[in-house]
């Protein structure tokens, strides 16, 4: 079992290698506590197989299809062949690569709705195997060996293989060795900070995220620009904002970039709309609410969908929830009061 979360706020969005999944700029995330949002994989070898039997996946009670060839079977390939390697080197260990798997799992927030759960699923997956095979340090296979191999299942859930504050690095090589997730900062080095997330719809968006990209890649040209002469100084000022907890700072970036994300994707032909009427007025919500402040209290971000992540300095939780309340009320609390007060629902939105 595992459970992980990873929201983007800096999109990784077009690939230079669609097999391996390399991507065309480096890009970071926040793995948002396991507490709250999360996917529950469970796995298991079929050690009494009829012939026939293949691997099958449950995703959230329905069978989906493994593809041949495609992203899971790869993932599951190579899971099974870092598991023949250690069976080879430790013959005490049962022969479970050879055994058709079983595996479920559930999120407990939408999926493919715009927030993460390829991340968290794929990421899950991966951490689910590796411990039904063994596959940690003690028999020589890192969480970054791990996290390649979920790069290839979703891009995005390299980084969810790691906790806090994580940057994938593009890498340069054509076979994507280093084309790797690394720990900017641990969960812990800002407990300060919180994510409010606002389901906007939890209905499946209309453009997967890897079709989506594919068509930016192939058309947008402001794709181009923010490659080659934003994201990467961004990177720098972000990781600085990160290090330094300078929240104005990362508030600034974090907007500035899902602005100029989904940007691109209208730059993109035919364009994607991710964003609708509800998350536009969030927006607005929160520029109006910190120019009013005269400070940053809140800091949106919008991966591939209409769902908001708000990003809040522990101080003003009550007051940002209690403004988003108040121009979104909720008509049904489907998460308990962050407070524990129960006074007030909190609808959808939720501290992480
Ligand atoms: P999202 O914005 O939610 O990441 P994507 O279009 O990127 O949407 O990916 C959604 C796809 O990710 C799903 O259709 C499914 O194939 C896969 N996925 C989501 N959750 C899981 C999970 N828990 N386990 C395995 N695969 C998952
Ligand atoms: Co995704």
């Amino acid at each position: 079992m595992a459970h992980t979360q990873g929201t983007v706020y800096q999109a990784t969005w077009g690939k230079r290698d669609t097999q391996l999944i390399l991507p065309t700029n480096s890009s970071l995330s926040v793995t948002l506590s396991q507490d709250h949002l999360r996917s529950l994989t469970t796995a298991r070898c079929i050690t009494d197989a009829r012939p026939d039997a293949r691997d099958r996946l449950w995703l959230n009670g329905d069978e989906e299809e493994i593809k041949e060839g495609g992203r899971t079977a790869r993932c599951l390939e190579e899971m099974r062949a870092l598991r023949r390697k250690v069976e080879s080197s430790d013959p005490s260990l049962p022969p479970l690569s050879t055994h058709p798997l079983h595996i479920a799992s559930e999120n407990n927030f939408p999926t493919a709705a715009g927030l993460a759960s390829s991340a968290s699923g794929l990421s899950a997956l991966i951490a689910t195997l590796a411990r039904l095979y063994a596959l940690d340090d003690a028999h020589g296979v890192s969480t970054s060996d791990l996290s390649r191999i979920a790069r290839q299942g979703s891009g995005s859930a390299c980084r969810s293989m790691f906790g806090g504050y994580v940057a994938w690095e593009q890498g340069e090589r054509a076979d994507g060795l280093d084309s790797v997730a690394v720990e900017v900062a641990p969960a812990s080095h800002w407990p300060d900070l919180h994510a409010l997330i606002l389901v906007v719809s939890d209905k499946k968006k209309g453009t997967p995220s890897t079709a989506g990209m594919q068509r930016t890649v192939a058309t947008s040209a402001l794709l181009e620009h923010r490659i080659k002469h934003v994201v990467p100084a961004r990177m720098e000022r972000i990781s600085r904002a990160i290090l330094a907890r300078d929240f104005d700072a990362f508030a600034q970036e974090t907007m500035a970039d899902s602005n100029q994300f989904h940007a691109v994707c209208l730059d993109t032909a035919p364009p994607i709309f991710y964003l609708n009427d509800t998350s536009r007025a969030i927006m607005q919500l929160v520029a109006e609410l910190n120019r009013a402040s005269g400070r940053a209290l809140a800091a949106y971000t919008y991966d591939a969908g209409p769902n908001a992540v708000l990003y809040v300095q522990e101080k003003d939780v009550r007051t940002v929830l209690d403004v988003v309340l108040r121009y979104f009320p909720q008509t049904r609390a489907s998460f308990p009061d962050p407070f524990g007060t129960g006074a007030s629902p909190t609808g959808e939105s939720q501290v992480g």
